[in-house]
């Protein structure tokens, strides 16, 4: 009598602990501790259009330990997102290891860690050209060499993969580090191989450590590690942490306070001055700067490089906006000099076709998630501190009230009447909106300008012979939207 006298009293008060707080949107809450899982839990992107369609364009969804709000309309989006509350990380297995268990770099640190890790890098960053013509030259270096690259390959199916991976990731290396890598170069391949591995494993297998917090400790060793490769995250990451104390090192090593070059250089001398100044992150053992880095590295490369695979897939199966990009481009820049960030003006076309490529790609489809630093109110709802937020760009992107032709890929949409650039559209937010918007995102318009004019001017990009290019993704990867591995075959024009 006593056991289900306890027994009814626990489930009693696992009952009242896991109820849904009053104040919150509605939802779906589903059981205590699991939470909301539908049976086609892989496809994340069917989930949110099915709450959407149900609740409406702010709605609750609890999945295992976490209480998510989603949201789905591009104004509630900014306010949202505009608001100093709604600025925070939610406590995430896979964001915890990234940062190694520390509040550091920029990505997912929050609080003053953040506040002041985001100002110095942008402003420094800019410094070194980011986003500026004075890295034009590096780039348009980047974009020459992979262009080159397919010359061999000329009328044969290829896959893009490294050399793009490489290319992307040498742009970064010399704004951080000065340095540059060759395409075969084993070390820098490993770094890339590393960096998309940690995504794939961050997304994928891991995901139910994000979704029941704790289940880590309790999940044997063989689980976490052979089914869900947590050793393999967990090594990458202290790889490529080790791998940028390595080149901070030697940079303190040369270090001459007349001769800034790099990010690290800047970023060492800010730890000089700020000697014996506690509660800043300039601090001796690098330990921020080194996981800043590799914030950098995994925000700024396979987004980038994932944005130009959609790009030369779309291309491959639009011949008419390729045809029209490349008559924009003979029109402006000719077949003799290489593409310029100048020419960007006069090519409204080939700009439009990369937003395009950015809208119906959504490559980030619910940005990152977001979480509530203290109880906000949001319209008529009020949501408890340590909520997680997501964006859907995707429901905004692939909305008709935004966009003519949501589903189809259709590069007018970001052409006005006279057929100007629309560059900042309603509707549109590849790099987020708010505080937390994309830090990198003048970079990474920069990058794929040149990058795509320098590829495109060379090369007519079709599908293998007798074979279609699908440009879809995997909809079991919910918070990147790779485009599915395809072969193309790019010809050299005449
Ligand atoms: C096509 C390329 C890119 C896309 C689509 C993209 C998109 C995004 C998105 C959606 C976010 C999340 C913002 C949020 O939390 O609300 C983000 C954050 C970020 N991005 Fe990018 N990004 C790109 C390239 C880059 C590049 C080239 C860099 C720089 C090297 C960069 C650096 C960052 C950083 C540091 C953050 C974290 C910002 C913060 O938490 O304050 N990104 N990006």
């Amino acid at each position: 009598m006593l056991t289900w006298a306890l027994l009814a009293f626990l489930l009693g008060l696992l009952y009242w602990m896991s109820r849904k707080p009053s104040g919150l949107p509605p939802g779906r809450w589903g059981l205590p501790v699991i939470g909301y899982i539908p049976l086609y839990t892989s496809d994340i992107g069917r989930i949110i259009n099915d709450l959407r369609k149900e609740y409406g364009d702010i709605f609750t969804w609890k999945v295992g330990g976490q209480v998510l709000v989603g949201l789905c309309d591009y104004k509630l989006i900014k306010s949202t997102y505009s608001k100093p509350e709604c600025q925070g990380r939610p406590t995430l297995f896979t964001f915890e290891l990234a940062q190694l268990n520390t509040n550091t770099g920029i990505i997912n640190a929050v609080d003053d860690v953040w506040t002041q890790g985001r100002r110095f890098a942008l402003r420094h960053l800019k410094d070194f050209g980011m986003g500026k013509s004075s890295l034009e030259d590096v780039i348009l270096h980047e974009a020459v060499n992979l262009a080159k690259s397919f010359e061999a390959t000329s009328g044969k199916p290829v896959e893009i993969s490294w050399n793009l991976n490489v290319s992307v990731l040498n742009v970064i290396w010399k704004l951080v580090a000065n340095r540059r890598y060759e395409m075969d170069n084993k070390e820098v391949t490993r770094f890339s191989e590393a960096l998309t591995a940690d995504i794939e494993v961050s997304q994928t297998r891991c995901l139910p450590l994000d979704l029941f917090p704790g289940l880590h400790k309790i999940l044997p060793k063989f689980i976490l590690n052979k089914w869900m490769k947590v050793d393999v995250l967990s090594k990458n990451i202290e790889d490529l942490k080790n791998f940028a104390m390595d080149i901070i090192e030697e940079h303190e090593k040369n270090f001459d306070p007349d001769n800034i070059q790099d990010y690290i250089d800047v970023y060492l001398s800010e730890i000089k001055k700020e000697k014996d100044n506690g509660g800043t992150i300039f601090q001796e053992d690098y330990f921020n700067l080194a996981i800043t880095i590799c914030d950098l590295f995994v925000a700024g490369s396979e987004t980038t490089s994932s944005t130009m695979r959609w790009l030369v897939a779309l291309l491959a199966t639009h011949p008419e906006a390729q045809k029209k990009m490349q008559d924009e481009i003979d029109s402006v820049v000719s077949r003799d000099r290489t593409p310029s960030i100048q020419d960007r003006e006069q090519m409204p076309y080939t700009e439009a076709v990369l937003l395009e490529v950015m809208r119906f790609s959504s490559l980030l489809p619910l940005g990152l998630l977001h979480s509530t630093t203290e109880d906000v109110q949001i319209g008529e709802y009020r949501l408890p501190k340590g909520t997680g937020l997501f964006a859907s760009a995707r429901s905004c992107h692939r909305n008709p009230k935004y966009f003519e032709r949501p589903d189809e890929f259709y590069p007018e949409h970001f052409l006005d009447e006279e057929g100007k650039v629309i560059s900042r559209k309603e509707g549109f937010l590849p790099f987020s909106l708010g505080r937390r918007q994309c830090l990198g995102e003048n970079l990474a318009r920069m990058e794929l300008f040149l990058f795509a004019s320098c590829l495109i001017q060379k090369f007519s990009a079709a599908p293998p012979e007798g074979r279609t290019i699908s440009p879809v993704s995997d909809p079991s990867k919910p918070f990147l939207n790779f485009i599915n591995p395809y072969e193309v075959v790019l010809t050299l024009r005449e």
